[in-house]
């Protein structure tokens, strides 16, 4: 048995408000917990997003009610709401902005609706970027002139990291972060695989890239500041519909990929602990939770099974997956939250990192 700090994720869909059929505040911190994660930020692309004091306000309290682990709410930035996005700072994880297409209604597609937000939201919070291959290149020149930090979500490509390993070595403010199935995947899926899966359930963005794309993220591993699920569950009905959304549900993965990746050699835990829990911390500027912990059996060896998932979703992208490592026991700051199997706290026990009161 290992005992590791409780995890964090920076970035998690919890669907809730407006789409709780696919996941909400109860669910998604249950699948959180059982996966090893302690604290997730929570993403704005909700129906309605997250872009002014009202809706922020709605997530907030569904979080409260319902939330087992402890959270933090993302605003969206929007055409014209970059004064009322930095006055909310404080009460919020950081600023997302959409730069490229993807679920839900936040995209900003006109370079001078960025200038706002990177003249106006507080710099000791970061600005979290969807920004693929050369949109990205354009966030990082942003970074530079406006001198403030950014974070990359979701690195995918070869040139990517190669351009965030350059930005840094200059000295820009960025940082960046990979999805577990961005390192263990890859697109050209085999013919005997795409007969078992359907093409829309492979649906996600950034698309699954190239195995060079994927060697290079694994060749740049110290590039890499944190691991994300980038959690985007929808229903498996909806996932083979003629019009399939993106996203993959990753909350109870993420640990027993990881360290099945340490088992094998490619990544230490003191990598695992770096990417998972310090460096999102430092990024987003979390508090650190007293007398939170995981313990972890690393030498338990089994299937990944969708049937035994706490998401509402009903799959995953991983199913059958030969793993090592399966978390036994979950404290949350001094309380068994989960443990063989269930969940021990009851809905509100999560805390808003973000909130006033939080000791
Ligand atoms: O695949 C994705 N799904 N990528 C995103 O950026 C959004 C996400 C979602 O919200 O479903
Ligand atoms: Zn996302």
């Amino acid at each position: 048995m290992i005992k590791l700090p409780g995890l964090i994720d920076p970035h998690v869909h919890v669907r809730e408000p407006g789409q709780t059929h696919k996941e909400d505040w109860d669910s998604v911190t249950q699948a959180a917990l059982a996966g090893g994660v302690t604290m997730i930020l929570a993403m704005p692309n909700t129906k309605p997003p997250i872009f002014d004091e009202a809706t922020l306000d709605l997530a907030l309290d569904a979080a409260k009610q319902k939330a087992r682990c402890d959270y933090a709410q993302f605003l969206g930035a929007g055409p014209d709401n970059a004064d009322i996005v930095s006055s909310l700072a404080p009460k919020a994880a950081g600023l997302k902005m959409y730069l490229d297409s993807t679920f839900g209604e936040l995209r900003l597609d006109d370079m001078t609706l960025w200038i706002p937000h990177f003249q106006t939201y507080p710099k000791e919070y970061p600005i979290v970027l969807h920004s693929e291959s050369r949109t990205m290149a354009a966030g990082i020149l942003f970074a530079a002139i406006y001198d403030r930090p950014i974070h990359i979500a979701h690195v995918s490509l070869k040139e990517e990291i190669l351009l965030i390993k350059a930005a840094k070595e200059k000295g820009i403010k960025v940082t960046c972060e990979v999805c577990p199935h961005h390192l263990f995947m890859v697109s050209q899926v085999s013919d005997n695989e795409r007969g078992k899966k359907k093409e829309g359930q492979m649906e996600v963005r950034p698309r699954l890239a190239k195995q060079e794309d994927v060697d290079a993220l694994w060749a740049n591993l110290n590039v890499i500041d944190c691991f994300a699920t980038d959690h985007a569950p929808h229903t498996l009905a909806e996932k083979d519909s003629d019009n399939p959304p993106p996203g993959f549900p990753g909350l109870e993965t993420l640990l027993p990929l990881l360290l099945t990746a340490v088992d094998l050699g490619r990544l230490t835990l003191d990598d695992l602990i770096q990417k998972s829990v310090v460096n999102p911390r430092n990024i987003f500027h979390l508090p650190e939770q007293s007398e939170t912990w995981i313990e972890v059996d690393e030498n338990a060896t089994y299937e990944i099974r969708a049937a035994e998932q706490f998401s509402k979703c009903g799959w995953t992208p991983f199913e059958g997956w030969q793993v090592k490592g399966r978390v036994k026991r979950v404290v949350l700051r001094g309380k068994t939250a989960f443990e063989d199997g269930k969940i021990l706290v009851e809905q509100g026990y999560g805390r808003n990192v973000r909130a006033l009161e939080m000791e």
